[in-house]
């Protein structure tokens, strides 16, 4: 069975072709990074034009590069949400209108359980059960993973989701936007000694984050100390330290609590190496394992969107030909528009 992806949820438009024999044929993907960047942030009515202008041409790259017809696939996924709704809206329409063309089923897939499965195309892929840390732009959450489609939210963030602070501390620091990376990659330069910024909510039972009150500490401590290079990188550092080790002690005291052995660790700020070597060693201690996507499928791409339509076919999901969107949509929860 063949499977196009394709995710237009947020900044990056993904096409990808799964192929259950075989695993991923080819992929694509267009990062509006740049354009938004100049804004500082993501303009929603650019993003959305923007994949108009690019999820055609990326369909027909990955049928040349699998060297396939579009009579040679047999369903289409696509991101129903949550994301930007018109976003969202030119990848339902697209896959819809396709899979209308061609006769074949059209699965509305959920982003973030996209993101959790990501590590099954990784050559020492999890089994089931595990937990699994999704940490994007727009979510943070901790989740029991009984098996596909049994999902149980042990923990989110109450305000901004960690990719999110990343973000906003980064354009404090006069950063580009993504934040992210940029912010990881000056707190190479920090003194791990300078600031020690506070842990979160981990006095307190339970698996919820938060992650505001960092963003607030670390203007708080730009004013105090100057804007300075220096100043900055340390800040970046202690803002990145603090973050990680949350998630960090979250994670221990999920799998402690659950008594599980396996981690998935996937969305945007598992790129994050810092986190990664945080993640491996507590793995080590707890004697769990920790797995997570290739770097390059951290982030938004199609390829988790191909493999999630697959994997909701093989449990006979049925697709339909109504244009459906959610922007709104809780992981585990069946989609009722
Ligand atoms: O999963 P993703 O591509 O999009 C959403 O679904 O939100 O995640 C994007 C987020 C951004 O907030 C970006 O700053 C963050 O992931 N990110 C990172 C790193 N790479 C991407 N955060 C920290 N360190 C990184 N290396
Ligand atoms: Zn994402």
């Amino acid at each position: 069975m063949r499977v196009l992806g394709i995710e237009t949820s947020c900044d990056e438009t993904g096409i990808a072709i799964y192929d259950s024999e075989c695993g991923l044929l080819s992929h694509a993907l267009h990062s509006q990074i740049a354009m938004h960047a100049v804004y500082g942030g993501i303009v929603p009515e650019l993003a959305s034009r923007d994949h108009v202008r690019k999820v055609i041409p990326l369909l027909e790259e990955v049928l040349v590069k699998a060297n396939l017809n579009k009579t040679d696939l047999d369903a289409v996924a696509y991101t129903a949400g949550p994301g930007l709704v018109g976003a969202l809206l030119v990848g339902a329409a697209v896959a819809t209108s396709f899979a209308f063309a061609c006769k074949i089923p059209a699965i509305g897939v959920h982003h973030m359980e996209a993101h959790l499965l990501a590590p099954m195309l990784e050559e020492n892929p999890p089994e089931f059960p595990f937990i699994a840390l999704l940490v994007s732009g727009g979510h943070t959450l901790l989740v029991q993973v009984e098996d596909i489609g049994k999902y149980q939210i042990l923990g989110e963030s109450v305000d901004d989701a960690a990719g999110e602070a990343f973000d906003k501390v980064g354009k404090i620091l006069g950063l580009p936007y993504p934040g992210g990376p940029a912010l990881a990659n000056l707190a190479k330069l920090g003194n791990p000694k300078r600031f020690r910024f506070p842990r979160p909510m981990v006095n307190r039972p339970g698996l919820d984050f938060s992650f505001s009150g960092l963003k607030t500490f670390s203007l708080n401590t730009l004013h105090e100390f100057g804007d300075d290079p220096q100043t900055k990188a340390d800040i970046a550092y202690a803002f990145q330290e603090a973050v990680i080790d949350t998630l960090r002690i979250k994670c221990k005291r999920a799998l402690q609590q659950t008594q599980l052995t396996r981690l998935v660790v996937a969305g945007g700020v598992s790129a994050n190496l810092v986190l990664r070597t945080q993640l491996q060693k507590l793995a080590h201690d707890e004697r769990a394992s920790v797995y997570y996507p290739r770097l390059e499928f951290c982030t938004d791409n199609g390829a988790m969107i191909a493999y999630t339509g697959y994997r909701h076919l093989l449990l006979g999901q049925k697709g339909d030909l109504a244009i459906k969107i959610l922007p709104r949509w809780e992981i585990g929860v069946t989609k009722k528009c």
